[in-house]
């Protein structure tokens, strides 16, 4: 995010026009004395960021060995992570083409890299007027010189006078302005500091389900909702998911607070379903959906190796020719191939009541699992059975680790593809490549419960069977030119981005809110 922003309500219009694209590597930058101005005005909220690995790098001038090494003992803490409003899970993130790895060239002074060096720590709806672990994986939270409002500290700002409150349940919810006799749900209530970790222990402690993402501490009100967040419930939900936002209260471009809904502020609300974080405002309360709980969970794992990905691939080919078949039956998959090996984790959230479930488990997959005992190591099969939502989330997601030079790219792979011989043999031989590649089972296809027009995400979703990532790591020796090719090859919003970058220009007019790969970047940014 730029400066400008912030000033809007105390400096007007003009000085805004003054330093559009002012980041802090330009002489236009706004003066010390408006800067110390705003840390008296945001309660001395401001931190002057640094690469969170400069202590261990011997050179630089916050070189602290003491420091270092309690940084270093808990860097790889996705939780430790989300405290540092200057670390990204992929450290590619922070450093971009400069260097300050914790893992590597430590002779190297510090420098700046993708950091932001100015970040306003934000406790309240106020703070955010007047003024986020990076979790995003093509860097929307990165930005050279530019200003981040860390919004880590924002938690359920409906009860503002105790910050430490989490998210809440509204048992009989009805949107703002929505018309006389409209019927009410069960919703939650959450902020930008709730990470899904907060939100699944409310749900489990209130017996009710919401359809979220995995990352502990990936915000539920941040980047997850608003850029097409999938989740390992959609297999029941089909495309209903951002359905599942009821209300955004946002903070616009001009510092004002709207409240966006199906009844107000519509077009807002359609972008803020799909159009990406960092674009249209900073969200700081989202309420969300909730479902029943569940009772009785059907949990499976496959483990296969082979000798060489070619034999992997055979078995490969056989998993991913069911994948039609295990859609309909509504089970959750997710396949992590790594070349030689596959897991693949699977999920019934509602199994059939009355028959053996490690019978149905079997069944489900049969031909993969003959394939697998062909190899000469032969598979493993886990089958379990768990009580609750949570239970299973924890045991196929315990908190993963963060910090580690990686990248990621993604591919929707259309339903058709799944019927064409040649294409899945073709896509068997790129994903047995020497990267991780991630299957995630979409439910998709299905097309659809719910209109097209009801949210911003790319309308691919709608044909897809399967998100797959491709994730490779980082060392010393690989050339930036790759990972700058990834940084180029991203198309988010298909359709719907003629019709989005409309709605930035009204919203935001003066590209206020300017992430790379952003809705409106190419026209307002860097
Ligand atoms: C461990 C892990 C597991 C994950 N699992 C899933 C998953 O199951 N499904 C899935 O779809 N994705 C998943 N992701 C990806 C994740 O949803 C995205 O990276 C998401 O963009 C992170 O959002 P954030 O707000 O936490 O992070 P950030 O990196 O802080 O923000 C991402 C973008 O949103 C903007 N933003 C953040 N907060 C706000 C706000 N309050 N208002 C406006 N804009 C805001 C930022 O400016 C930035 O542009 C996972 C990521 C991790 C690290
Ligand atoms: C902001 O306030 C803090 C705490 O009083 C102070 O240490 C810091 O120097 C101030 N920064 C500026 C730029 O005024
Ligand atoms: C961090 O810890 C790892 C594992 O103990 C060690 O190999 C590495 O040298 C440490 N790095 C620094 C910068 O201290
Ligand atoms: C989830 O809720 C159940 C009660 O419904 C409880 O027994 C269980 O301990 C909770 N799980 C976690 C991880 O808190
Ligand atoms: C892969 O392994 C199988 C079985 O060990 C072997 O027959 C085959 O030649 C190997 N293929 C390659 C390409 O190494
Ligand atoms: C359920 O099916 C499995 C596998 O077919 C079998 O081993 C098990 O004994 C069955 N359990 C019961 C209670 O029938
Ligand atoms: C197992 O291997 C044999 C011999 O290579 C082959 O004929 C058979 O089709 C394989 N079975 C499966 C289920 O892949
Ligand atoms: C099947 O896939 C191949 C390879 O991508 C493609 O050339 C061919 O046109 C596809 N066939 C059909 C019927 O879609
Ligand atoms: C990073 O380096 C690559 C290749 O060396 C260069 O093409 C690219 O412009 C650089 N990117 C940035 C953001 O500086």
């Amino acid at each position: 995010m730029l400066l400008p922003w912030l000033f809007l309500s105390s400096l007007g219009p003009a000085f805004v026009l003054a330093s559009m694209y002012c980041t802090t590597l330009d002489a236009c930058w706004s003066s010390a004395q408006i800067w110390a101005s705003l840390n008296t005005s945001v309660n001395r909220h401001r931190i002057a960021m640094c690469p969170p690995a400069a202590p261990c790098h011997v050179l630089d001038p916050l070189f602290d060995e003491e420091m270092c090494t309690a940084i270093n003992a808990s860097w790889t803490s996705l939780f430790f992570g989300a405290d540092q409003p200057g670390a990204t899970q992929g450290t590619y993130w922070e450093n971009g083409n400069a260097s300050c790895y914790i893992d590597f060239w430590l002779d190297t002074p510090c420098e700046q890299g993708l950091v932001m060096p100015i970040v306003l720590n934000a406790h309240s709806l106020e703070d955010v007027q007047k003024g986020a672990l990076g979790h995003d994986f093509i860097g929307h939270t990165s930005g050279e010189g530019s200003f981040l409002i860390w919004t880590r500290h924002v938690q359920n700002l409906g009860r503002s006078s105790d910050l430490r409150a989490v998210a809440d349940i509204l048992p009989e919810f009805v949107a703002l302005g929505a018309p006389k006799g409209t019927k009410s749900v069960k919703a939650i209530r959450m902020g930008p500091g709730d990470g899904w970790a907060n939100i699944y222990d409310l749900a489990n402690r209130s017996d009710i389900v919401v359809v979220g993402g995995t990352g502990q501490t990936v915000s539920s009100t941040g980047g997850y909702v608003m850029g097409g967040g999938i989740s390992i419930l959609f297999g029941l939900f089909l495309l209903m998911r951002f359905i599942d936002v009821l209300q955004f209260t946002l903070v616009d471009a001009f510092g004002k607070k709207v409240i966006a809904n199906a009844h107000q502020n519509s077009n807002l609300f359609w972008c803020s379903r799909g159009g990406g974080g960092g674009t249209f405002g900073v969200v700081t309360e989202v309420v969300h959906k909730t479902y029943p709980r569940y009772h009785n969970i059907l949990a499976a794992t496959l483990t296969v190796s082979a000798p060489n990905s070619t034999e992997l691939a055979s078995v490969l080919k056989v998993y991913l020719d069911l994948q039609h078949s295990l859609n309909d039956a509504q089970w959750w998959l997710t396949t992590a191939v790594q070349q030689t090996s596959f897991v693949l984790q699977a999920a019934l959230f509602t199994p059939p009541v009355g028959v053996n479930l490690t019978q149905v488990a079997h069944e489900a997959f049969p031909s993969v699992i003959l394939a697998a005992q062909n190899l000469s190591m032969s598979p493993a099969f886990v089958v379990q059975e768990f009580p609750n939502f949570l239970a299973v989330h924890n045991m196929f997601f315990p908190p993963s680790s963060s910090g580690s030079p990686e990248v990621l790219a993604s591919h929707l792979i259309p339903c058709h593809v799944f019927e064409n011989t040649t294409a899945m043999t073709l896509l068997v031989q790129v994903v047995t490549e020497p990267f991780t590649v991630i299957f995630n089972l979409l439910a998709g296809g299905t097309d659809l419960k719910v209109s097209p027009h009801a949210t911003s995400v790319n309308p691919g979703w709608r044909k897809a069977l399967h998100l797959i990532i491709f994730a490779s790591g980082w060392t010393s020796s690989t050339p930036l030119s790759i990972w700058d090719t990834l940084r180029q090859t991203l198309l988010f919003w298909g359709d719907n981005y003629e019709h989005l970058l409309e709605m930035k220009c009204k919203f935001d007019p003066l590209g206020v809110f300017e992430c790379p790969k952003c809705v409106g970047s190419e026209v307002f940014g860097s």
